[in-house]
């Protein structure tokens, strides 16, 4: 077996007296898209800012690329790239220039080739030389997502990296990420929702109450709610479905 790209184990944390992650387990194997989908306020960003090592934990182990994010953080950032929820692309700057930035600041060597490369890979040759403020979100997140692949991390966390899009840019941004799986990157995707799973990920985790509360691929998901009974059409469960009874069944007393 090959060792996991991320593996949590009982990891926990609090803001004050808010209890957010309370013992979260968790491993993505290596070129895989693993969702994790969670209500507002579940706690996927504080997750992705522990394994991204922005933010510490209170307890339990994380390990990123083979890293332990606690005792070898440098490591872990060397390996991985993070998009945020919210754009790290400059407007004032072209779609280019934002990419040349990066790339010096990460000692990428020929930034200029590397930015042209990832251009062309995004589809935005042709806008390469606007100012980011003219972009629309779609092309915004791509390049948003270009950046942050420069350097070739072998872990990407994308944290909702299509809230906001219309369909056809989601469609976009879903291609990019597929494209990058295909590559061997290892995505962990945050994701409010859950036809973006559905779509994407290999593998869907469940934030819930500060635990993983379901995790596998979307088949095991829908077979973890009873078929309905009687239908004249027979109906798979959509994983929304899914979603609110492994949920609601959870809040039961
Ligand atoms: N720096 C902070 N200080 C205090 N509370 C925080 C802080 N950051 C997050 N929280 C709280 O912790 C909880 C989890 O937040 P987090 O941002 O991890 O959730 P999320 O699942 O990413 O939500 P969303 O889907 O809205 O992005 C929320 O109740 C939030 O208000
Ligand atoms: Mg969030």
């Amino acid at each position: 077996m090959t060792a996991p790209a991320i593996a949590v184990g009982g990891l926990r944390h609090s803001y004050g007296d808010l209890d957010v992650l309370e013992g979260v387990d968790l491993e993505v194997a290596p070129g895989t898209i693993h969702a994790l989908l969670g209500s507002n306020g579940a706690g996927k960003t504080t997750l992705i800012r522990i394994l991204s090592t922005l933010l510490k934990a209170d307890a339990g182990e994380a390990r990123v690329a083979g890293h332990d994010v606690a005792s070898a953080p440098a490591e872990v950032r060397a390996a991985i790239s993070l998009t945020g929820q919210h754009s790290a692309v400059d407007d004032v700057l072209s779609g280019r220039e934002n990419l040349v930035l990066i790339a010096r600041l990460r000692r990428v060597p020929d930034p200029g080739a590397v930015a042209d490369a990832l251009l062309a890979r995004f589809g935005l040759t042709e806008a390469g030389a606007r100012r980011a403020s003219t972009y629309s979100g779609g092309m915004r997140r791509r390049l948003d997502i270009a950046m942050s692949l420069i350097g070739d991390p072998r872990v990407i966390f994308l944290d909702e990296p299509t809230t906001g899009l219309d369909p056809e840019a989601r469609r976009e941004v879903w291609a990019a990420v597929r494209a990058l799986a295909d590559g061997g990157t290892t995505v962990l995707l945050t994701t409010q929702t859950l036809d973006e799973a559905e779509h994407l990920a290999d593998r869907i985790a469940i934030l819930h109450e500060g635990r993983i509360i379901v995790d596998g691929t979307l088949a095991e998901l829908k077979a973890l709610i009873p078929a309905p009974t009687v239908e004249y059409v027979e109906k798979q469960p959509s994983l929304e479905e899914v979603f609110l009874a492994v949920v609601g069944a959870k809040e039961m007393p």
